[in-house]
């Protein structure tokens, strides 16, 4: 009996066909998955990316909270059309300290992945407070009263804890200074040697975002959207194909 003609015992026999259909897909799926459990880490390590700012990642909260993403996208494809309107492609390494991520899956507006530093502070206020006076055609809602929210930060510090839980690497030290780094953000006059120190003094933007009296909602959304996309620097950075 030929080795075909023993297949053809399987191709007879829906139950033995279906036992072998499995043990295949079985067999198949271990060793795609099996080998993931053993990797220390799936994300090549890209120079730049630090975990958000106490004031960013309120921000971010903020982005959720309003369901922006719902209407934008982070997550540039690497196809042509999309490069050349948004930037470089998106790396998996600027959203490892996104929990969770905000991909998206609909862009009724822009991608936002690289919106840092596209616009002025001032440009987003009026932005967020009437789209329709800078954009007239947009169909975004506005969101004046973020900036009449007054945040002090008092819960920023669990936030952190509770992202570090999740495996984002923030220090000790970055923990304990929260509310303080929090602040600091906000007032280009004040001390900011240590918020500097913790995150970097290249990827940092200190500045009244709203360009009003105290630390507004509106703020922490600047905040965490002029810093979208700026962390890496795309031109000196190389993908390590070797991965
Ligand atoms: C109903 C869908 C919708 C929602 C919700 C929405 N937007 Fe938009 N957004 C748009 C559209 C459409 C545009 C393009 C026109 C414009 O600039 O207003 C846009 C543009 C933008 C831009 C300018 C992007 C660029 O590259 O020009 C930013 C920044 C932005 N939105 C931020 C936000 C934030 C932050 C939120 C949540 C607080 C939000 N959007 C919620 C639809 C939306």
């Amino acid at each position: 009996m030929s080795i075909l003609d023993k297949h053809g015992i399987l191709e007879r026999n829906a139950t033995l066909l279906l036992i072998f259909s499995f043990l295949v897909v079985t067999i198949g799926g271990l060793v795609q998955i099996v080998p993931l459990f053993y990797l220390e880490n799936t994300i090549e390590d890209v120079e730049g990316m630090r975990p958000y700012t106490p004031l960013e990642l309120t921000g971010r909260e903020v982005y959720i909270r309003e369901g922006c993403y719902v209407c934008h996208s982070q997550m540039i494809r690497p196809m042509r059309d999309e490069v050349e309107r948004y930037g470089h492609y998106s790396l998996a390494a600027e959203s490892q300290y996104d929990h969770p991520f905000q991909w998206g899956s609909k862009r009724t507006g822009p991608d936002l992945a690289r919106v840092g530093g596209r616009y002025s502070d001032e440009w987003h206020v009026d932005h967020l407070r009437d789209p329709q006076s800078v954009v007239p055609e947009s169909v975004m809602p506005k969101y004046g009263f973020l900036e009449a929210k007054l945040i002090e930060g008092e819960h920023v510090q669990d936030l952190m804890e509770t992202h570090r839980f999740v495996g984002v690497p923030y220090t000790e030290e970055m923990i304990d200074n929260a509310q303080a780094d929090f602040s600091a953000q906000i007032d280009p006059f004040g001390d900011v040697d240590g918020l500097f120190e913790r995150y970097g003094e290249d990827s940092v933007n200190v500045r009244n975002f709203d360009g009003q009296p105290g630390i507004s909602e509106a703020d922490a959304l600047i905040a965490y959207l002029q810093m979208l996309g700026t962390l890496v620097d795309f031109s000196t950075f190389e993908p390590d194909a070797s991965r």
